[in-house]
């Protein structure tokens, strides 16, 4: 472990964090390839920390196979673990299991990007709600019911839909359903995995707006997963930026979208022309190269190294940490140097 990273695992005890995540890693082992072959083991989420400050919103983006979702199902101990801490308020979650874990479960819920398969076509939306009522077994049955009933206004819907099915509603109105769902045991933490990427343009920010009410309304914790830095910016207090299974970059969200410093970061944040803050300052789009490496035998220095555009010999030979480069900004990029204490990003999106 190094200086940083000890420094980062003494902020669990920081008031006012509900889910903390320290070094976590999920290794899935595969089958292998030969019979005189090493067993191999694919490294999805390789020593990731964050915190998620109550009634707070960290987004985690990246792209497709980063490991986002694996590090939240891990986080929500959904997924096996292989290392790493995890605590939810005060409660060590790593260390639970059986019981006590399912007494943990109606603390923090999960809301999934694809709404209509998260229903089942053959249940009515009033029992969808009512589900994790029944299975943890909160309150009567007529208070469930009048549950049901509130969480159907709460979400915007009216409670007389209940008894209809989810091919009844539009694409907008199940995810609010799967929404009412997730809010049913009156959580603390809501995951939200790409809860918008499968809906129409004009439906997201609808369903954004409703997310933000509801946090403001019910106190609640988010930890949003997008690779949509567009959407990402409108919901989030702070962001993660993932890359093959690791933080590259972890900042508050004004600091991130002002001065973004990783050269993965810049070039992600160059695809999405309307980024910052609505200016429309239409960065010209930096095109990365190949593929990320596999996750099964993932490079020893820099993970970005291949397709870095401003890679220098030294990235590569050896593993970079996630440092903090002014409070609060952390980054896992050994070219990011300081002038007059502002940050200096190696890599900057040529303007249009
Ligand atoms: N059960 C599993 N067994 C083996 N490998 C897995 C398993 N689940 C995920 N992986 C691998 O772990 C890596 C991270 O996957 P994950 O689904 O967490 O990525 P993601 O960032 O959520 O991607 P997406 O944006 O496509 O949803 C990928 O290489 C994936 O193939
Ligand atoms: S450490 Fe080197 S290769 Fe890695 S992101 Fe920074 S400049 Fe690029
Ligand atoms: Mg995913």
């Amino acid at each position: 472990m190094t200086m940083q990273d000890a420094r980062q695992i003494s902020a669990a005890a920081t008031p006012g964090v509900l889910l903390s995540v320290r070094d976590l890693q999920v290794h899935f082992p595969r089958a292998r390839s030969g019979w005189f072959a090493p067993p191999e083991v694919v490294k999805a989420v390789d020593g990731v920390s964050f915190d998620v400050p109550r009634g707070k919103t960290l987004a985690i983006v990246g792209e497709s196979g980063s490991g986002k979702t694996t590090t939240a199902l891990a986080a929500m101990r959904l997924s096996p673990i292989t290392g790493g801490q995890i605590r939810l308020g005060d409660t060590d979650l790593g260390a639970l299991d059986g019981e006590a874990l399912r007494l943990q479960r109606r603390r923090m819920q999960i809301v999934f990007q694809d709404p209509y398969s998260s229903l089942n076509p053959r249940e009515r939306a009033g029992a969808a709600v009512r589900a994790p009522l029944d299975l943890m077994s909160v309150g009567t049955p007529a208070q469930r019911s009048e549950r049901v009933a509130e969480l159907f206004t709460a979400v915007g819907l009216r409670p007389e839909q209940q008894r209809l099915f989810p091919h009844q509603f539009s694409g907008g109105q199940r995810q609010r359903i799967n929404i009412a769902r997730a809010l049913a045991t009156n959580p603390e933490l809501v995951v939200c995995d790409e809860p918008v990427s499968a809906l129409d343009i004009a439906i997201r920010a609808q369903i954004l707006n409703l997310l933000a009410r509801l946090q403001r309304e019910l106190g609640l914790a988010y930890l949003f997963i997008s690779h949509d830095m567009a959407v990402v910016e409108h919901i989030c207090d702070d962001i993660a930026v993932m890359y093959l299974g690791q933080i590259v970059e972890r900042a508050p969200r004004r600091a991130f979208f002002g001065n973004p410093l990783h050269p993965y970061s810049v070039a992600l944040m160059s695809a999405v022309p309307t980024v910052h803050g609505g200016r429309r300052h239409a960065a010209r789009r930096i095109k990365l190269t190949g593929d990320p490496p596999s996750p099964i035998d993932p490079p020893i220095g820099c993970r970005f190294a291949a397709r870095c555009p401003v890679a220098e010999p030294a990235c590569a030979a050896e593993p970079q940490p996630l440092r903090e480069v002014v409070p609060g900004h952390w980054v896992r990029c050994r070219r990011v140097d300081l002038a007059d204490g502002v940050p200096q990003a190696p890599l900057r999106a040529p303007q249009a």
